[in-house]
């Protein structure tokens, strides 16, 4: 089943950053993009995950063309099917890394699964305030609240940046195994060649273009 597809993406800054952009994410599949610091990884997924509409081109994600669909409806999408992982962690700095994901689990009416928490060895440090977590804690926590939320399309930008390469691994594995049992589907941005060919897919933003290298 298709997920998303996008059509002749094209956006600038100051300048053209790429043109002629498209692409298509089957559930169960996972997209690496990969291209040097300033290619437009993130810009790319900003656009492909609603967040920025872009100069030219379409963004179809689940059958809906996401930058015509009215507010209501965009919101509700992102609320559902859509998971964020990206570097501003986006989790509330006040709270508890429980109750981050007790706010994932109120928005989507999903429940919090004990199985994410230890296999993002979160366990010991789910009752501290997201404050006082280092910052690869803290992309795990993210990772984990992304996850309750069971969106059918995973959003990554360089998620695994403040993780050994270890945890990374693990952190790879989980999201391909929630990919598998979910349906879902995942685009990642990475600058890692080896984490990104763990994707069925790898895209390169390179000269403005995106090329599919595998
Ligand atoms: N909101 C913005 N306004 C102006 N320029 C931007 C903005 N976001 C990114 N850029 C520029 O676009 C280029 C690509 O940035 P980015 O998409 O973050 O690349 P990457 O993730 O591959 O490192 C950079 O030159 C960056 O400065
Ligand atoms: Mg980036």
């Amino acid at each position: 089943m298709n997920l998303l597809s996008a059509t002749n993406l094209s956006h600038s800054f100051d300048c053209e950053l790429f043109s002629n952009v498209s692409l298509n994410l089957e559930s169960k599949e996972s997209i690496a993009i990969v291209g040097m610091s300033g290619s437009g990884k993130s810009t790319l997924l900003h656009i492909l995950s609603t967040l920025l509409e872009p100069n030219r081109g379409t963004v179809s994600i689940l059958e809906q063309d996401v930058y015509k669909l009215k507010t209501s409806k965009l919101a509700s999408l992102k609320r559902n099917e859509l998971g964020l992982v990206f570097q501003s962690h986006y989790l509330f700095k006040g709270f508890s890394a429980y109750e981050n994901l007790e706010v994932a689990q109120i928005l989507s009416k999903q429940k919090i699964d004990d199985n994410i928490i230890d296999k993002l060895n979160i366990k010991d440090n789910i009752e501290q305030k997201v404050t006082e977590l280092s910052g690869g804690q803290q992309q795990r926590v993210s990772i984990a609240r992304v996850l309750t939320k069971q969106p059918r399309l995973i959003f990554a930008d360089e998620p695994t940046g403040n993780l050994d390469s270890k945890t990374a691994y693990e952190v790879m594995q989980l999201f391909f195994e929630y990919i598998e049992a979910k349906d879902a589907g995942m685009i990642l941005a990475t600058h890692d060649d080896k984490l990104a060919n763990m994707c069925n897919k790898v895209y390169k933003l390179q000269n403005k273009e995106l090329i599919q290298v595998k």
